[in-house]
Order: C-alpha cells, then structure tokens, then sequence
C-alpha cells in the first residue's frame, strides 16, 4: 500500500486503520527521517487499538507501554541505538521481550536495529515530500 497524506491528522487517520488490523505479536518497523511523522502514525495506531491517542516520543524514555485495551502496544525509539549493536546489547531495551509478550511493538528508527526484526515484521517507510505531504508506505502481509 502506498499513500500521500496532506497533514498529520491524515497520517494519524491512515494509523487508526492500521493499528485496528494489528493481532498478537505484530511488529511495525518504522523508516524515514526526523520528523517524517513516526510518533504521529504511532498515535493512530495506538487509537486504533482502542489506546487512546495520549502517544507521546520515547527519545528519552527508550520504549513507552500503552496497554488499556485488549492488546498492548510497545513503543520503541531506536533513534538513540548505535546501528552496530549487539543482541546482547539490544536485550538490554526489553526489545526482544516485547516482541514475544504477545502484545504489538512499534519501532521508531528501526533503520537502527534492521538485523533484529523478526519475520513478519509490517515496514511502514514515511517520506517527507513537502512540509505537510508525506508519501508513506506499508509493506506487510494482505491486511494493508
Ligand atoms: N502529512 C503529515 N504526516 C505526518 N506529520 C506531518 C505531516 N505534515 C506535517 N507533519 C508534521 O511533521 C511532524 C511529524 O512529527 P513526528 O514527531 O510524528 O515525527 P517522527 O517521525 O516521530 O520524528 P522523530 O524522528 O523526531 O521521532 C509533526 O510536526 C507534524 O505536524
Ligand atoms: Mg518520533
């Protein structure tokens, strides 16, 4: 799937959808640069969870957890992780336990941690085209 948003509301409409087809153990890696809109589209998808939309960056926090509905979202920022790190030292995020809890990880920055997705994992890559178009891309199974 591909699509041209116009505005942020339209990524965070485009990750309501996605996020009310996501199932136990689904990984989203997201790519694309600063401000491309990752942490908006992680908004929609955490309301299209039944979350709610009080998403906010983990830049600082690493990983942040939403987990009011039935399934639990894992929100990780990679930005951070040296691209060359090792597993053992990606286990120290908590990445590879959220990824088997059975719940939903959404990875910012995933460009950071690219040998550590598993099989399977949604690739949503967002393009700045113009200050508010972004070209965004969806590469999973026959869900998107
Ligand atoms: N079509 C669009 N889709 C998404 N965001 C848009 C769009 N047009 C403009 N924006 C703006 O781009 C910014 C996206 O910020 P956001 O924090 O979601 O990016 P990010 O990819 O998570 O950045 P970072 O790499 O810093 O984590 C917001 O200020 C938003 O308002
Ligand atoms: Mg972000």
């Amino acid at each position: 799937m591909r699509i041209i948003t116009h505005s942020a509301e339209q990524t965070e409409q485009l990750g309501r959808q996605i996020g009310a087809r996501l199932k136990s153990g689904d990984v989203i890696a997201f790519s694309g640069g600063l401000g491309a809109g990752k942490t908006a589209m992680t908004r929609g998808i955490a309301a299209g969870m039944g979350l709610g939309d009080d998403v906010s960056s983990p830049t600082f926090s690493l990983m942040n957890e939403y987990s009011d509905g039935t399934l639990k979202l894992y929100h990780f920022d990679m930005y951070r992780i040296p691209p060359e790190s090792s597993a053992e030292e990606l286990d120290f995020t908590g990445f590879y336990e959220c990824i088997e809890s059975g719940g939903v990880t959404a990875v910012e920055w995933s460009e950071n941690i690219a040998a550590a997705l598993p099989q399977g994992t949604i690739r949503i890559d967002i393009k700045r085209i113009s200050d508010n178009e972004r070209e965004i891309t969806v590469n999973g199974d026959d869900r998107f």
